[in-house]
């Protein structure tokens, strides 16, 4: 089996702000507060807290503030929106509809910088804070839905993968409400191993699995031990988060686990940004991939897919059968 070594460039020129490639800090340090917070709330809940409940201390931040009962009135509704890969026309319709019927419109700089024009224009509030504060931004959207806003907590992809979907449930439920008292809903997205599978050809259509080599929230061993399971299996392999400058070594680990378990001929699949103005398509092996660890490809926009045994590369797109050939004559 060979690969061809393929790069392809968006044309469009790059005004790179995506925060992600910068995700150097430790998450939990610093976050500025963009826009303040305004929901409306009667919280009394002890000084950390801003009228929302977030914090608004860096040092505090990521402790829950105000309760259910901190709030009054009818709460208004809250909607995990998943924004696909980067671009308008890749958000689904109903993604479309629930932002343009939310009142407040709660995410990472990076996300609300992608979003349309008319949506944030429309809105009654945007509630943007940098990389990192997760905790915090998730809380002050549950507390402005708390307060009775209509809610929308966006990300990119799709809110169920390695996004703040589940991080909303358990917030509201250390607050002592309930998912259907918000009216909690996950709108999703299509998540950058899709988005990025789509630019490469055909890679992921046989069992897939991802591994996120972020070890913000996952010590690295048991991200090596995942590596370690997945990697002979014969599945396609979706890697997130692959690389940062605080994360080398993650990357190097990863491509030596791989390497141990796998064929150096194996098809590879480099995504950097899709959907987005910096857009870079590249197709090589899994032989080439530790020397990309140091190149513009790789970084905390990219996506790499690694194909499985059977995976070929065929006119600069990669395939993987889905074993159709085994029934029928084609
Ligand atoms: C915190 S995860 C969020 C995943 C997202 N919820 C999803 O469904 O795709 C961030 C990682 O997703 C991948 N990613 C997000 N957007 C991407 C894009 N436009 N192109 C390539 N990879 C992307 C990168 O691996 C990045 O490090």
């Amino acid at each position: 089996m060979s690969t061809d070594d393929t790069t392809t460039e968006a044309s469009s020129s790059s005004t790179e702000t995506e925060a992600e490639t910068e995700t150097e800090s430790t998450c939990g340090a610093s976050t500025e507060t963009e826009s303040s917070s305004s929901c409306g709330a009667s919280t009394d809940s002890g000084g950390t807290a801003s009228s929302c409940g977030a914090s608004t201390d860096d040092e505090e931040e990521e402790e829950v503030g105000a309760t259910v009962d901190d709030f009054e009135g009818e709460p208004g509704r809250l909607l995990a929106v998943g924004l696909g890969p980067g671009e308008p026309e890749g958000m689904t319709a109903r993604a479309s509809a629930a932002l343009a019927d939310a009142e407040h419109i709660v995410g990472y700089t990076t996300y609300i910088d992608l979003l349309p024009d008319e949506i944030t224009d429309d809105a009654d509030d945007i509630y943007s804070t940098p990389m990192c504060g997760e905790v915090s931004r998730t809380e002050e959207a549950i507390d402005r839905a708390l307060a009775g806003n209509d809610v929308a907590i966006v990300g990119s992809g799709d809110p169920n993968v390695y996004a703040l979907a589940g991080l909303a449930l358990e917030i509201l439920q250390s607050k002592g409400g309930t998912a259907s008292a918000v009216d909690f809903e996950v709108v999703p997205g299509v998540p950058a191993a899709q988005s990025c599978g789509a630019r490469l050809g055909a890679p992921l259509v046989n069992d897939t699995v991802s591994v996120s080599l972020s070890d913000h929230l996952t010590p690295m061993d048991d991200i090596e031990s995942r590596l370690h399971a997945v990697a002979p299996e014969g599945f396609t392999v979706a890697i997130y988060n692959p690389w940062s400058r605080k994360r080398r070594e993650n990357f190097q680990r990863c491509c030596e686990i791989l390497l141990e378990h796998r064929d150096p001929d194996t098809p590879v699949g480099v995504v950097h940004g899709a959907g987005r103005d910096d857009e870079k398509t590249r197709i090589t092996d899994l032989g080439t991939l530790p020397e990309l660890g140091e190149s513009d490809i790789v970084d905390m926009t990219t996506t790499i897919v690694v194909g499985n045994e059977e995976t070929y590369v065929w006119d600069g797109r990669m395939v993987t059968p889905r074993g159709y050939e085994t029934k029928y004559d084609y």
